[in-house]
């Protein structure tokens, strides 16, 4: 007979516990015959102690058998061509899926699901909400009126099947565990801990079922990971979690140091993505190489950051799904498909399908904007050292724009654009960012989080963040 107390108590005193062990927990803890206070001791002796790799796939798959798997249809794809015509090597669709681990105007998810679906790969995506500074795709979508992120499992396949794309959060059906479990971590200061989140993650990705999955995962001061070396670790565990699971998996570290792109805030993140795939945003971006180079130690220019990476990740699952051969076919395909308006065709089409208003596609005045904007001034001249990214995080939700308690109503125009960047130049009074607000005690405090944030140096910055550090397989 198991007693939980000596569960927690192994694991508090540093050994391995058996499958049977995690198994008894979780599924104790998720069918309310566990207490809510013995579930807390588990983790944070688990952040204390740590889990060996056996442990971690362990508690990935109690997670994962604690609801459904979701079952896609695999009935022959019309749709999935190579780029050079032919069938690709999957007869049967295949469904790919791409997971960020966070961070601040990382809005990469709402153009890879429309594009990489553009090209005949199928993407079910199942997202979050703002998670501590950083932002949430569901919170993004839900400033386009009348977007449904709600979807019964059931419709999220139909979406998935019909359009080839479909974005919504996490269903009751999909791993409860880590839906349980996540609420109580961060409440109890057990989110950051490495064995916990590849489970987290990993376990709701597994249950989506997805043949493919690439993951982004962030480093810096905008990120979970602070670290290069803590954010590759996460990164080679959850691949070799989703491997022994025999998907195909591989991650991109990336640059979490700044914010991403141009706009930072829900519906200008939206604003953003729509005005890349409508080619008013620059697709034609040389590729970066995964391995480190001195000559990529220069970021790529500030513009294109976001679309780097975006087709970077996209060319990942097109590799993937055997739709292209190699990256520099991935990349021409998707290209074509945003500068022909096919992406942003297969995103009208989505919102649709989610009972939102599509045709902000083509009229950007119809998503929310704030009342007024204004420059935030540089407090001295010099280039821009660094940035404490996460603070810009917490300054959009200053302004509203995120939740500070679980119950506070998201403003969807509030925000910022045009950041300067590392290396960027500045002059005493330039702004640093432009801020859209709705009100003047609130715009107040994001303006000094935000030139609190920025560190100006008065000696020239000649390195910049390496946008993508290597790729993890
Ligand atoms: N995102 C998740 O879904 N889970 C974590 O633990 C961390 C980030």
């Amino acid at each position: 007979m198991l007693l939980p107390a000596q569960i927690i108590q192994k694991k508090r005193d540093g050994h391995a516990l058996t499958e049977e062990e995690i198994r008894f927990f979780i599924d104790g803890f998720t069918s309310g015959e566990l207490p809510e206070y013995q579930m807390s001791a588990l983790a944070m002796a688990v952040c204390f102690r740590g889990m060996n790799f056996d442990e971690t796939m362990w508690l990935t798959r109690a997670m994962v058998e604690s609801g459904e798997v979701v079952q896609w249809r695999k009935s022959p794809a019309t749709s999935l061509k190579t780029d050079s015509g032919a069938l690709g090597q999957h007869a049967l669709p295949f469904y790919a899926d791409k997971h960020s681990t966070g961070g601040i105007g990382d809005k990469t998810s709402l153009i890879i699901a429309p594009l990489v679906a553009a090209c005949g790969v199928k993407v079910p995506m199942i997202s979050g909400r703002g998670l501590g500074p950083t932002g949430g795709t569901l919170d993004k979508l839900e400033s386009i009126a009348g977007f449904n992120v709600n979807l019964p499992l059931k419709e999220f396949q139909c979406v998935t099947e019909k359009i080839g794309c479909c974005m919504i959060g996490q269903t009751a059906e999909i791993a409860p565990a880590d839906k349980k479990l996540y609420a109580l971590r961060d409440v109890t200061a057990t989110v950051s801990c490495l064995p916990l989140i590849v489970a987290s993650i990993m376990s709701k990705k597994l249950a989506e079922n997805v043949d493919g999955l690439v993951l982004d995962v962030k480093w810096g001061s905008g990120a979970f990971m602070r670290t290069r070396e803590a954010s590759a670790e996460l990164a080679r565990a959850m691949v070799e979690v989703g491997k022994r699971y025999g998907k195909k998996v591989c991650a991109l570290q990336t640059d979490m140091n700044q914010p991403l792109g141009q706009k930072i805030g829900n519906a200008l993140e939206v604003r953003e993505c729509i005005e890349i795939m409508s080619g008013t945003g620059n697709a034609n971006v040389a590729p970066v190489k995964h391995e480190t180079t001195a000559s990529q130690r220069l970021a790529p220019p500030k513009s294109n950051d976001l679309l780097e990476v975006t087709l970077a990740l996209s060319a990942e699952m097109l590799l993937m799904a055997g739709v292209a051969k190699n990256v520099a076919a991935a990349r021409e395909m998707l290209q074509k498909k945003m500068t022909g308006g096919q992406a942003l065709e297969k995103f009208g089409e989505m919102i649709e399908a989610q009972g939102g208003d599509r045709s902000v596609c083509e009229d950007l005045s119809r998503l929310p904007v704030a009342k007024h904007t204004r420059p935030i001034p540089a407090p001295k001249t010099g280039d821009v050292r660094s940035i404490e990214c996460d603070q810009i995080g917490y300054a959009v939700i200053a302004l509203g724009g995120g939740r500070k308690v679980a119950s506070d109503k998201v403003d969807f125009g509030v925000g910022f654009e045009q950041p300067k960047k590392i290396g960027d130049p500045v002059k005493s009074g330039e702004p640093l960012m432009i801020m859209h607000y709705n009100d003047d005690g609130s715009a107040a405090e994001a303006e000094r989080m935000v030139q609190r944030a920025y560190h100006i140096s008065e000696e020239a910055v000649t390195d910049r963040p390496q946008l993508i550090v290597q790729k993890i397989e």
